[in-house]
């Protein structure tokens, strides 16, 4: 298929090269020159995993241009994976998607033959029908579903596992004007995805919806599974994995997201969270699962303040490990780690911080206020406190002992995500996020009472 994407963004650009590198024949446009210009040279201008291997393969169909009606005219499906970012009230922003379609439509009045507009960009419910379908009827002077049709076609994927995430679906979401386009797009992806993902096809106002609440769903369950460990840490003996692996084996549970550790972060699910609730909102309904997702989510820096303040010393170096909302990426919007470093310097606690990745975006937000390391080692020098943070793999398999004999005597070692917890230290004081400790047998008692 010939296809041109709009918005070579984190997103649009592995979309445009995962398709390209499928066989397909992709024009790319972007309103940024210099990202255009980075592409015409074959440079690689955006990081994520395995993205720049990827293009390798699809340079001979990839192309990009300047020119918004050229990439319309030269391709049957028009990708658009523009920034949709939230306002104040949480509703997503469709500014960018509408300025594009402003480009689309007398492009679309000059071209021969069927068009389908497809938009990938998180739009909320409604924006297809009420807004986009009436401008680009309006601009182009031609009928939805007969001369073009328009696809809402969210993407289910996680930075820094894109190109994977691409390959191999579990569901692939496509909302339509008219089955010419649904059934366009469908065969998009069955000829290039590597499994056989399944197909949902809807209208555009339920694929709208879907998006949003296939996130909030997620969120749901990943808080779930981090106020249950806030509920093992008071009971002794109780370890929040052995739970959350057992009853991830139900099916009707599912064992992705159930794992406690830190709180959901990034450029999705937080924001979808909000932007579900102000849908809710706007249709009458209080949500009332959302908010309460938010304040689980939130309470995980504060658990994680506490024990530092209670288990090391006022003042105390803490290092921070750990620095992307999630492995992988270097991005660093909404992290937790961000938030509890900010916490921690503002209580007057030295903060120094390393990530394998995220070091340079993190400096974006810090600034001056923290430590950068490059050396892991040197991050957990003379450390009162030593806290896993994101849960870069590479951590649990660092010279612990080297560590050990590095941090203040008896530091406290705070592990989010528990990697470490068969290990036994000597110089260093253990603690476990959603283990049980021995200091709250009162608690107990008082629960069984
Ligand atoms: N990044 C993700 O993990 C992710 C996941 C799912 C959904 N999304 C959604 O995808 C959309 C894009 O996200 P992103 O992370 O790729 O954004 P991004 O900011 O990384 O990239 C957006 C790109 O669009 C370009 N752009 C902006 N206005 C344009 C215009 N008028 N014409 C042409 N290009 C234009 C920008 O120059 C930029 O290159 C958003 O709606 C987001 O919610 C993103």
């Amino acid at each position: 298929m010939e296809l041109s994407v709009v918005g070579l963004g984190k997103l649009g650009l592995c979309t445009a090269a995962y398709f390209a590198s499928k066989g397909h024949k992709v024009i790319g446009f972007d309103k940024n020159a210099h990202r255009v210009g980075e592409l015409e040279q074959k440079r690689c201008p955006i990081r994520e995993t395995g993205l720049e291997m990827l293009l390798e393969t699809a340079w001979d169909r990839f192309s990009v241009t300047m020119d918004l009606a050229e990439a319309v005219h030269r391709s049957d499906i028009t990708l658009i994976i523009v920034p949709t970012p939230s306002g104040a009230d949480g509703r997503f922003s469709n500014e960018y998607v509408e300025a594009v379609l402003r480009g689309i439509g007398p492009a679309l009045a000059s071209k021969d033959g069927f068009h389908v507009v497809d938009v990938v960009s998180t739009v909320m419910p409604g924006s297809s029908e009420n807004v986009f379908i009436p401008l680009l009827e309006e601009l182009s002077g031609k009928v939805c579903g007969e001369d073009f049709g328009l696809v809402y076609n969210p993407e289910f994927i996680a930075l820094g596992s894109v190109i994977e995430d691409f390959a191999r679906p579990d569901m692939v979401l496509i909302g339509a004007s008219d089955e010419r386009s649904g059934g366009m797009v469908e065969r998009l992806y069955l000829s290039s995805c590597e499994n056989e993902p399944h197909i949902a096809k809807m209208s555009l106002v339920n694929a709208e919806i879907a998006k949003l609440s296939l996130n909030c769903f997620v969120t749901m369950k990943i808080s779930f599974a981090n106020e249950l460990a806030s509920i093992c840490e008071k009971v002794p003996g109780a370890d929040v994995d052995a739970i959350t692996e057992a009853i991830g084996q139900d099916s009707r549970i599912g064992g992705k997201c159930v794992k406690a550790g830190l709180g959901f972060g990034g450029p999705c699910f937080p924001r979808d969270n909000v932007a579900f609730q102000a849908f809710a909102r706007g249709a009458g309904i209080e949500a009332r699962l959302g908010p309460q997702v938010v304040a689980v989510n939130e309470s995980v820096v504060g658990r994680l303040f506490e024990i530092v303040r209670q288990k090391a010393d006022g003042g105390a170096k803490v290092a921070l490990l750990g620095l992307s909302y999630k492995p992988g990426t270097h991005i660093v919007e909404e992290s937790q780690s961000v938030i509890l470093a900010e916490k921690l310097r503002d209580a007057g606690y030295k903060v120094a911080v390393h990530d394998p990745l995220a070091l340079r975006s993190a400096k974006e937000v810090l600034g001056e206020s923290v430590v950068y390391d490059q050396d892991v080692y040197s991050c957990a020098k003379d450390a009162g406190a030593v806290v896993l943070m994101t849960d870069w793999p590479e951590y649990s398999r660092l010279d612990w002992r080297r560590i050990e004999s590095l941090v203040k005597d008896g530091a406290l070692l705070l592990d989010s995500w528990r990697a470490l917890k068969k290990v036994t230290f000597n110089g260093l004081r253990y603690t476990g996020l959603g283990i049980g400790a021995e200091a709250s047998q009162e608690l107990l008692h008082s629960a069984i009472a």
